[in-house]
């Protein structure tokens, strides 16, 4: 299998250039391409957010693992620029539940959504009520770093912290579906009091939150149908020959 060389864990030097090591990369066959892009194209296609989960326990290792792999996302200047923070204590996930739903029923009955925004909801069929971040065994929030912190303490740059967090928040979300979890993409808006909550510093920024565990038995999803290959996909200029 084409295995990328693991990033070396000793850290890198600003202004100094990093050594040079070889790329591991095994070659595959065209069917074997061909088989495992249509297995992922599937394995992804399955995937829905999910909100009705079962209390069913989740190991930590398996979160740890998810978060280890979305680590790997490429980030501005591989500045890494999040910090995933994890919770499974019931008094945690209560108070965020509180929050959550308090900002949510602003957002929903308070009038601070437009209404074209509520029209856009509709059909999820959700709500201000967010009982299942409760429910979940884990809830792991996503915080964007907008700048770093140095040896010295010293301010350190962060570049493309939106697109870096964006990355490696869908690796995150792949790789638990991968292991057979599920969740939802939630950002009860605005999202400041998790910052107060989970006690994080000033150079970070709730970007999403996500909780993790199993569907409940009795499930549903909204029926949603994804775009076309037409939709999404523009080709310009003409293929080379040999081309397929
Ligand atoms: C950035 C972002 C924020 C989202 N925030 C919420 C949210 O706060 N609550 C919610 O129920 N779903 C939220 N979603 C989930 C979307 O509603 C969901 O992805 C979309 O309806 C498509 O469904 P699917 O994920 O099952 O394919 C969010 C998704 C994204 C990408």
């Amino acid at each position: 299998m084409a295995s990328a060389q693991a990033l070396s864990q000793a850290p890198t030097v600003a202004g100094m250039p990093a050594p040079m090591i070889p790329y591991q990369h095994s070659l595959l066959g065209a069917e074997e391409q061909t088989r495992r892009a249509e297995t992922f194209y599937r394995e992804m296609d399955g995937r829905r957010s999910v909100r009705f989960f079962s209390g069913e326990p989740v190991p930590r290792r398996l979160i740890e693992t998810a978060i280890r792999t979305a680590s790997t996302a490429p980030s501005g200047a591989h500045r890494q620029p999040w910090t995933f923070v994890m919770t499974r204590d019931p008094v945690i996930k209560h108070r965020i539940r509180v929050a959550a739903e308090e900002e949510e029923r602003t957002n929903y009955e308070g009038g601070r959504l437009p209404d074209h925004w509520l029209e856009a909801l509709e059909p999820l069929g959700t709500d201000w009520h967010k009982e299942f971040l409760e429910t979940v065994p884990w809830v792991v929030v996503l915080f964007e770093q907008r700048y770093g912190i140095d040896d010295k303490g010293q301010k350190l740059h962060h570049f493309y912290v939106k697109e870096s967090c964006g990355i490696a928040a869908g690796l995150f979300i792949a790789a638990l579906h991968h292991m057979g979890l599920a969740t939802l993409t939630h950002t009860p808006s605005p999202m400041k009091f998790l910052t107060d909550l989970l006690g994080r510093p000033a150079n970070e920024r709730p970007f999403c939150m996500f909780p993790i565990g199993y569907p409940a038995d009795d499930c549903v999803v909204p029926d949603l149908h994804r775009k076309s290959l037409a939709e999404v996909l523009v080709e310009v200029g003409t293929a080379a020959s040999g081309d397929e």
